[in-house]
């Protein structure tokens, strides 16, 4: 049969498309700016039909309404990232976290280790070869579509036609929801000046002809304002936002310089605004790939000079970096945190960084502490770190011994809490 034929013959409504889940599915749900909502919100409308769906993804946007107290029962929730919209619902212990490092969530499903039967994704149109494009993210959702038993696509026409290993065949889909609603955007993030503040330390570390990774949030956005003088950058990042744009449009960034895949960027998803998925349509700048060879830390080694900035919520004198939870209240994940940093640490010239103010509330409490709050996630172990940066330095921790750790990192706390720092090391014989 033409896929042609196939196209028409499957486009359906959205109601009619989940129609096909049944009690006790496993559904992944294609994240970011890709979230399906209105798939997500006809396959919630039949909830009084449906028991034990399990809904699984990374960071989605949108409402996540599967995991009101009033769905027990009909849904389930499994986090690989928790967002905000699901934060309560893990921390209530309605729903489930699973810490995992990004670049293995691909390979659960390949091994049949977690086995999806539905997956829901936003594609672009077909080609005129029939190929879709996942568009604004492939992360995990191209193995979790090759993978399932049922392939539900809401064809937008918003979504960008990205290029890279980012496709799936029109004949790999079993069911066509048509749209023309406007996909998520992340608007810009607000960038203050304790970002900038850090942003400008962490400037000082980055080289001409360097490859970059940059998480989410406010500092990596604001290393982007102080690149404007480098020369020759290169990027290879899991996600990137509409910061990125000036730096390509000034030529700062023309991946020249790089040591694997010179003179693209590779990403595996953006999370941004229009601008950017406008910016990334049929662009053969950039090669989207999947989360498993993207945040695969032996590829993302292969870079020369790789520099991995991350963020972290604390860290306790002796380097263990708690990311994504604020004592045993989770806040979101492991994500490519462990990836970049072990990916940078084996590049040749490369560097892992750790940024994050010194400070959290206002000031009232020190994100540097003696011992982390007691459930707090070590996501960078102390053995994984290197360069921790807050408004007041530097730190280089790596090769250090326990003392010389919390000597440094007492230098980059804020002041207030200097001499607080230096009575608990001692107590605990580190100084
Ligand atoms: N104690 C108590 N509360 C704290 C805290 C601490 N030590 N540190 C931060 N907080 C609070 C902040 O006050 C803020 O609260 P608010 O939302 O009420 O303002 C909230 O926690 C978030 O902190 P913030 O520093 O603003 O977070 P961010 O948006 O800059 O993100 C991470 C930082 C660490 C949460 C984020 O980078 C992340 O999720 N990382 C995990 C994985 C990762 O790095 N992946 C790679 C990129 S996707």
């Amino acid at each position: 049969m033409s896929w042609t034929k196939h196209f028409k013959e499957r486009t359906v409504t959205a109601e009619e498309a989940v129609r096909v889940i049944k009690s006790g599915d496993r559904v992944w749900v294609h994240p970011g700016c890709a979230t399906p909502e209105p798939l997500i919100k006809a396959l919630v409308a039949r909830k009084d039909e449906l028991e034990n769906v399990e809904i699984a993804h990374i960071l989605t946007f949108g409402e996540a309404p599967y995991v009101a107290p009033e769905m027990q029962g009909h849904f389930k929730h499994r986090a690989f990232f928790t967002g905000a919209n699901v934060r309560d619902a893990v921390n209530d212990g309605r729903a489930e976290f699973v810490p995992i490092f990004l670049s293995e969530i691909p390979r659960l499903f390949y091994s049949g280790e977690y086995k999806i039967d539905v997956a829901l994704i936003t594609v672009s149109p077909p080609d005129e070869y029939g190929f879709c494009s996942f568009g604004v993210g492939v992360e995990c959702t191209k193995a979790a579509a090759e993978t399932a038993r049922i392939v539900i696509a809401e064809v937008n026409t918003n979504m960008p036609r990205a290029l890279g290993d980012s496709f799936i065949h029109v004949s790999k889909i079993h069911y066509f929801v048509e749209s023309d609603r406007p996909l998520f955007e992340l608007p810009k993030e607000e960038i203050t000046d304790l970002h900038r503040k850090i942003a400008g330390y962490i400037a000082d570390l980055i080289e001409d002809g360097s490859t970059l990774q940059m998480g989410i949030g406010g500092i990596p956005d604001a290393v982007l304002l102080f690149m404007r003088d480098k020369k020759d950058l290169g990027i290879h990042t899991e996600m990137f936002s509409d910061g990125l744009l000036p730096l390509i449009e000034a030529g700062v960034v023309n991946n020249e310089k790089k040591t694997l895949h010179r003179g693209k960027v590779i990403a595996s998803f953006v999370l941004g605004t229009k601008k950017l998925f406008e910016f990334i349509d049929n662009n053969p700048l950039f090669e989207f790939h999947p989360s498993d060879y993207v945040n695969d830390p032996f590829i993302i080694a292969q870079n020369e000079k790789m520099v991995a900035i991350n963020s972290a919520l604390q860290i306790d004198l002796t380097g263990q970096v708690c990311s994504d939870s604020i004592g045993h209240r989770i806040y979101s994940g492991i994500g490519g945190q462990v990836d970049f940093i072990r990916g940078a640490a084996r590049s040749k010239g490369g560097k892992p960084i750790i940024a994050l103010p010194s400070t959290a509330k206002n000031g009232t409490i020190s994100r540097i502490v003696p011992v982390l709050t007691e459930g707090a996630g070590v996501v960078t172990s102390r053995g994984d770190v290197h360069y921790v940066v807050t408004e007041y330095g530097v730190a280089y921790l790596h090769g250090k011994s326990i003392r010389e750790r919390a000597k440094a990192l007492i230098e980059i706390a804020h002041p207030d809490f200097r001499d607080w720092l230096k009575f608990e090391a001692k107590k605990r014989c580190y100084l």
